[in-house]
């Protein structure tokens, strides 16, 4: 996947949303889990102006349970609904629909009163790439009628998924382009594989990784790979960890020394699987007051 985003690739991506964001009620925004904000683009706020928003927290299989309910709760405080889905299994998927008529109460609303019965409320998906926007789409529409095709004058090119009675949805998604401003956004979309790893070195990147989780994760790597991380009680450097993961999966060079971009490798590979946990990589910080909710909806 390529990542590289020009000034060319954003303007043009940003002139076909805003044509496509006019036709609909509701912009159903796709962030991932792990990385809630550093996977948006704030532009979504003013180029969905006064339209019904819905964020979905997508992958929460790779995140942790926890804080993606206290990532919902924050997103609920900006007045944004949201809810948590696994496009790739289907988990939550059923309750979108919930969530989309919660949003667009106002809008069902204001269609009663001017005596509008059963226009469908028309939604967009959007996100940067790798998200899961495709997936989600795919999966959201699984069970849904054929397209309803070309609506001459209104939609003219578009494709829209009727999905039940009540919503249409726009086929494409709006690619929003990733925001890399602060080295800490690159270095959290990188961790999850959305920045071409050639133009990255691995081994910083799984150093810098490897920070995080032993700040915050230190169980997790010890159960995976049964290493230590602390010698005469202080703690081990990222450095010193890594080379313990080398040397627990025989990651080796030819004459039998270390190969440490092996290891960052494989480090990188396994936490983009999951395999190290269900692991948040951004803290959110909510008012006490803000209830959170057990479960997943
Ligand atoms: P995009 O349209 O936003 O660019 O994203 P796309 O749907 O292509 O999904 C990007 C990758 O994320 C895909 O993996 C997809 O399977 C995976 N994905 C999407 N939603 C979820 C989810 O909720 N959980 C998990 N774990 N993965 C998800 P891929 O490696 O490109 O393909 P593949 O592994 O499915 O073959």
């Amino acid at each position: 996947m390529n990542l590289q985003w020009y000034p060319g690739h954003m303007t043009k991506a940003k002139r076909m949303m805003q044509e496509d964001i006019k036709l609909i009620d509701v912009v159903i925004e796709l962030v991932d889990a792990r990385i809630p904000l550093a996977s948006r683009n704030p532009d979504i706020d003013e180029m969905a102006k006064g339209k019904a928003r819905i964020v979905l927290l997508n992958k929460f299989d790779l995140a942790d349970d926890k804080k993606t309910l206290e990532w919902k709760a924050w997103f609920e405080e900006q007045g944004i609904f949201a809810t948590l889905v696994n496009s790739k299994s289907g988990k939550g998927i059923k309750e979108v629909h919930q969530v989309i008529q919660e949003a667009c109460k106002e809008k069902i609303e204001r269609d009663r009163k001017r005596g509008i019965k059963n226009r469908p409320i028309r939604a967009m998906v959007v996100g940067i790439p790798n998200v899961g926007k495709s997936t989600f789409i795919n999966s959201f529409a699984r069970k849904a009628c054929t397209k309803t095709g070309n609506k001459p004058g209104v939609t003219k090119g578009k494709q829209w998924i009727r999905l039940n009675k009540s919503v249409e949805l726009l086929d494409t998604p709006g690619i929003l382009w990733p925001k890399f401003e602060d080295e800490q956004t690159g270095l959290q979309l990188a961790f999850i594989g959305s920045i071409k790893d050639e133009i990255i070195n691995k081994e910083e990147l799984a150093l810098q990784l490897l920070s995080y989780l032993l700040e915050e994760y230190q169980k997790n790597l010890i159960e995976r790979y049964d290493i230590l991380i602390e010698k005469d009680n202080k703690k081990l450097e990222s450095l010193q960890v890594l080379k313990q993961i080398a040397k627990k999966r025989a990651c080796l060079l030819k004459g039998g020394e270390l190969d440490y971009g092996k290891a960052a490798t494989l480090l990188l590979d396994e936490f983009r699987d999951g395999k190290i946990g269900k692991i948040t990589l951004e803290q959110v910080k909510i008012k006490e007051k803000t209830e959170i909710k057990n479960s997943f909806n």
